[in-house]
């Protein structure tokens, strides 16, 4: 018996359990232990139904990713399916928490599927840049229609157990034991002589679809954001469309071939990259087992600013009562007429119930005094950017916070050691780095300090966590990870603007790259007062940026940046005044202007970026270059199926990079282009960053 899967007896009932913590990935035992296991149930003249199941938290979340593009072992997953669709005896899936991917695709194969009340099902392959790839497109449409089905897969979000109820995905939902209830149910569909349908046989739901082509458009259409750029929702629509017009066994292997061809593609491996990076991000090199986080029952924050509503709606939508102070009560007013701005906003695009709008707001209390705060288990400060400012509110906080309470600071850039050291508990202290607009973007940079006890950070990973954010550890700097990185991207955008681009060649390249916006365009939204404010204070400039806001030109706000907003429009167009602005900048100073390419504006954003990610990892600014990959994903937007700057910095080679940035610098006399040490070293070397991620494993 296969130590990955048991089967046990129930009177005529076999029941086989699979066991593979912690969410039973098919790797190729278990695919061998199911079917031997089915194989066996199947040939014994006393077992006259079969249920599967399977043991811990989840049934089984789906294949193992670790083996992909290894070379394949069978029995394949399809195998496995193939033999259960074959069984003439009931065969019932039992399943709780979540059956994904392969894992559902299995149950697919079974005459009927019971689950635990909380269960969800899903196909989240599309995630990972694929598309189910064991009968999934094939079977789902027939058991849940089309719509649904491609809802499913192109969402790849996994759908609650009475949605799946209402859509025949699931027969019933058993309270109790799941395992005695699954078995009750088969006995009473024996009983009852149910008839045995296999899913791969219904017919009724593709009807209206195969009647009306045109409607399969629509529903396509209708279903999932899809973002440009990404193979895998394409192949997946054409898949579910076989389900019309191909014989099953011929779409079966389609789907297969597609499947293979997107798993050894450059696009879903960036993607698979990025789920193990988000996982190992969680971990902290070095702490020890026994460290616990604190428990957070009350949150505070300070500033009911941009950041501070964001922040502190993410506590309230979390069930976690929140204080936020401000100022004044005028200040206070206007941070929540915002914050009801917001909610308000979802429940008109439905994603929220006027109920459960209410029930948020009732976990926010209001104060204009900081004494508030005093009953807090964390504090997140999220104030004007002025070192002053912060130590002052932080001093407040030492004198009133409760012991042990978390003092974090949102700050973007300043220098989380000195806020620290102005408290007499600087072990308490760290940043916890949101990104705009705060309720709604994943990524959370936790800033350890010098000082902050391990406890702190793991505190601040739990709560991020719980609060639905991606969680990054990284060090003290300018600008962290994120914004240091973002730096050297913004010189260059301003640069080729000097050299001889304009900005929507820029930003065009940047978009074709794979960004949401270009880099002035994004300037333009967020305000370039922004950078303005923070250039000053840091005694820097860059020409063209500045001289707009001198202007009074702050982008969209102001309906003039570098482009121009007609009437509150958000899609600018060229702004004429920028481009004769540009051109006697240059003149300036003393740039002769000249064509740039669209490969060039690429890699000058591009390559500066990784460079100083190579710097970031040299100095332990960040612990892993998958760490980096996760914040530019969910904090900037920076196209998944490009797996994170550090990840595509290995893709195109490091030497390719170092010799690039080293013309580069040459060329357009901006030494601060030279590829860095690390960098260089990496790539003298042959080594590329995923050997220093292969390392930090090893060493953890
Ligand atoms: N293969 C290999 N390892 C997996 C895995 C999988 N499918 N799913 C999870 N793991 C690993 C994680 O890497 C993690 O390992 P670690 O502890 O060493 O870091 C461990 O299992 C626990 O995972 P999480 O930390 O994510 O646990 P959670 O409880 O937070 O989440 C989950 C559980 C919702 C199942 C989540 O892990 C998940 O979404 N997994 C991926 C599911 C998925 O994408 N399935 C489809 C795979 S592709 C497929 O099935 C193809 C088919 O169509 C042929
Ligand atoms: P903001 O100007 O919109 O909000 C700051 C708020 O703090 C104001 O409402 C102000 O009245 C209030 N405030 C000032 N001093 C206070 C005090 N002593 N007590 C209580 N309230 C006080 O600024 P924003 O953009 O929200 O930035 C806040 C912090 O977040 C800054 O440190 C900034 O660098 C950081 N940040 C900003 C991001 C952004 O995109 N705007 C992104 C990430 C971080």
């Amino acid at each position: 018996m296969s130590n990955f899967v048991q089967t046990r007896r129930d009177g005529e009932v076999a029941v086989v359990v699979v066991n593979n913590p912690p969410v039973h990935a098919l790797k190729h035992e278990v695919r061998q232990g199911i079917l031997d296991a089915f194989t066996k149930a199947n040939g014994d003249a006393e077992v006259k139904a079969i249920v599967l199941a399977a043991e811990g938290r989840t049934f089984i979340a789906g294949a193992d990713i670790t083996e992909f593009g290894k070379p394949p072992k069978a029995p394949s997953l399809i195998d496995v399916i193939t033999a259960i669709d074959e069984i003439k005896k009931p065969t019932v899936a039992a399943m709780h928490g979540t059956p994904l991917g392969g894992g559902l695709e299995i149950t697919l194969a079974c005459h009927f599927r019971v689950a635990s009340p909380g269960t969800r099902l899903g196909l989240p392959e599309i995630k990972l840049g694929l598309i189910p790839g064991a009968g999934g497109t094939q079977r789902l449409p027939r058991l849940v229609g089309v719509e649904k089905a491609l809802d499913m897969i192109l969402s790849g979000n996994p759908i609650p157990v009475k949605d799946a109820l209402a859509h025949g995905l699931v027969d019933e939902i058993i309270e109790g034991d799941l395992i005695a209830g699954a078995v009750a149910f088969v006995r009473k569909a024996l009983a009852d002589k149910r008839p045995l349908r296999r899913v791969r046989d219904l017919e009724d739901k593709l009807k209206p679809f195969r009647d009306d082509p045109a409607k399969f458009d629509e529903a396509a259409a209708s279903a999932g954001k899809r973002q440009a750029g990404l193979d895998a929702p394409r192949a997946a629509i054409e898949a579910v469309r076989w389900t019309l017009n191909v014989p099953i066994d011929k779409a079966l292997k389609e789907e297969r071939d597609t499947f293979i061809k997107l798993m050894l593609g450059d696009q879903s491996k960036a993607q698979r990259h990025l789920f193990f990076a988000e996982r190992e991000a969680a971990k902290i090199p070095g702490m020890a087992a026994d460290v616990k986080p604190r428990e957070i029952r009350k949150a505070a924050v300070i500033g009911a600013g941009t950041m501070g509503g964001g922040i502190s709606m993410n506590f309230a939508n979390a069930g976690i009562p929140v204080t936020v102070v401000e100022m004044s009560q005028e200040a206070l007013d206007r941070g929540f007429k915002t914050i009801e701005k917001n909610y308000g906003a979802s429940v008109k695009r439905g994603s929220l119930s006027q109920a459960d709008m209410d029930k948020r707001l009732s976990n926010f209390t209001r104060a204009t005094s900081l004494e508030a705060v005093a009953d807090a288990d964390l504090i997140i400060e999220a104030v004007f950017e002025e070192m002053d400012i912060k130590k002052k509110v932080f001093t407040e906080l030492d004198r009133i916070a409760k012991p042990g309470a978390v003092l974090a600071t949102n700050t973007s850039y300043l220098d989380v050691n000195a806020i620290a050291n102005i408290t007499k508990r600087p072990q308490d202290v760290c940043g916890m780095h949101f990104f705009s607009p705060a309720n709604v973007m994943k990524l959370l940079e936790i800033v350890r300090g010098e000082k902050t006890a391990p406890d702190v950070i793991a505190t601040a990973m739990n709560i991020g966590r719980k609060i639905g954010k991606v969680p990054v550890v990284v060090g003290v700097c300018h600008g962290f990870v994120g914004n240091r990185m973002l730096s050297p991207r913004q010189t260059q955008a301003e640069r080729l603007l000097l050299e001889g681009a304009m900005p929507r060649d820029v930003d065009a390249a940047a978009v074709e790259f794979g960004f949401p916006m270009g880099p002035f365009a994004m300037g333009d939204l967020a305000g370039l007062d922004v950078g303005w404010r923070i250039r000053r204070a840091f005694g820097l400039r860059a020409e063209i940026a500045d001289s707009l806001c001198e202007q009074g030109h702050f982008g969209q706000k102001t309906g003039k940046g570098f482009y121009v907003y007609e009437q509150g429009s958000r899609a600018g167009v060229p702004n004429p005044e920028v481009e004769t602005l540009i051109a006697a900048a240059s003149q300036k100073l003393g740039f002769k202007r000249r064509p740039i390419d669209r490969q060039e504006i690429i890699e000058r954003l591009v390559f500066p970026m990784i460079n100083e990610g190579a710097k970031i990892l040299d100095e332990g600014i960040a612990y892993r270059p998958g760490d980096i990959d996760v914040v530019w994903v969910y904090g900037y937007g920076w196209p998944v199926w490009r797996g994170g700057p550090m990840f595509y910095g290995d893709q195109v080679g490091l030497p390719y990079i170092r010799d690039q940035l080293h013309e580069y610098a040459k060329r357009s006399g901006d030494k601060s282009l030279e590829p860095s040490s690390y960098l260089t070293k990496l790539a003298d070397e042959g080594r590329g960053f995923a050997s220093l991620a292969d390392a930090a494993k090893k060493s953890a």
